[in-house]
């Protein structure tokens, strides 16, 4: 149908520790063609990939990533759910991602957790993480998202080539003008808001549309039925067989 992309979100994240290298190899296993991480800043600035600003729901630990070094943060496990198969599984930092998406030729999706009240503490992160894709000679098969827009726009400014998308929730006037008008490359909408008219009005602005998180059949072709750029899963298992099928 057409070629969409599957990203796997925080690596095949249902069968593994969300955010762990365990879980961005397992992607790879299922035919995950990329993968979507989120990234904060340790207390001693080294950038990490984890969801949460806290370590307490993934890991054995409790409290602030920014209260805790990266060496601090190495010692913790990061595998709730996921103890008996997983026992080792760590924090990776930003760097062995790369590693990772260079190993095997990876698509990566950089979600930078600059929202809100982080927004001044972490002004700097998006640019910081630029440069490590930068200098792992990745510019071409990264893009950075947020839901902060204003942050995607700084980053545009200051690092042009680096692609950068919009996410949001609920609805955006005109989309893909929206994201026309602030640089941006892509949209990144909750699946619900997706359709045909919607993918159709961002292409004819040059804007591409990656939808999250779609983890069931029903959904997932629906998807593919809209014509979307990327479908970011916790299921590259149930994605590429459709995608095939679609293809
Ligand atoms: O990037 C897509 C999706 O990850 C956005 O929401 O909360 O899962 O990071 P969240
Ligand atoms: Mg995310």
């Amino acid at each position: 149908m057409q070629d969409c992309k599957i990203l796997a979100h925080r690596g095949a994240s249902a069968y593994a520790p969300e955010n762990t290298l365990e879980a961005f190899r397992l992607a790879v296993q299922q035919h995950a063609d990329g993968l979507e991480i989120d990234i904060h800043l340790t207390k001693d600035g080294e950038i990490v990939v984890i969801h949460d600003d806290t370590i307490d729901r993934t890991s054995d630990g409790k409290g602030d990533i920014m209260a805790y070094t990266l060496a601090e943060l190495k010692a913790f496990r990061f595998n709730k759910g996921f103890e008996e198969q997983y026992p080792e599984a760590q924090i990776p930092t930003l760097r062995e991602v790369l590693e990772l998406v260079k190993e095997h030729d990876l698509y990566l999706n950089i979600e930078v957790k600059d929202i809100l009240s982080k927004s001044e503490l972490y002004n700097g992160l998006g640019k910081e993480a630029a440069k490590l894709v930068e200098e792992y000679g990745l510019s071409g098969q990264v893009i950075f998202s947020s839901f902060n827009h204003s942050s995607m726009v700084r980053l545009k400014e200051s690092c042009p080539e680096m692609r950068t998308a919009l996410l949001y929730i609920a609805g955006l006037y005109e989309g893909g003008k929206y994201a026309q008008m602030t640089g941006a490359d892509a949209l990144h909408p909750l699946y619900i808001g997706v359709n045909r008219e919607l993918v159709e009005e961002a292409h004819a602005a040059g804007v591409q549309v990656n939808a999250w998180t779609v983890n069931d059949l029903e959904h997932i072709r629906m998807m593919l039925e809209a014509g979307v750029d990327a479908i970011i899963t916790d299921r590259p298992d149930v994605c590429y067989p459709l995608r095939e099928v679609n293809a």
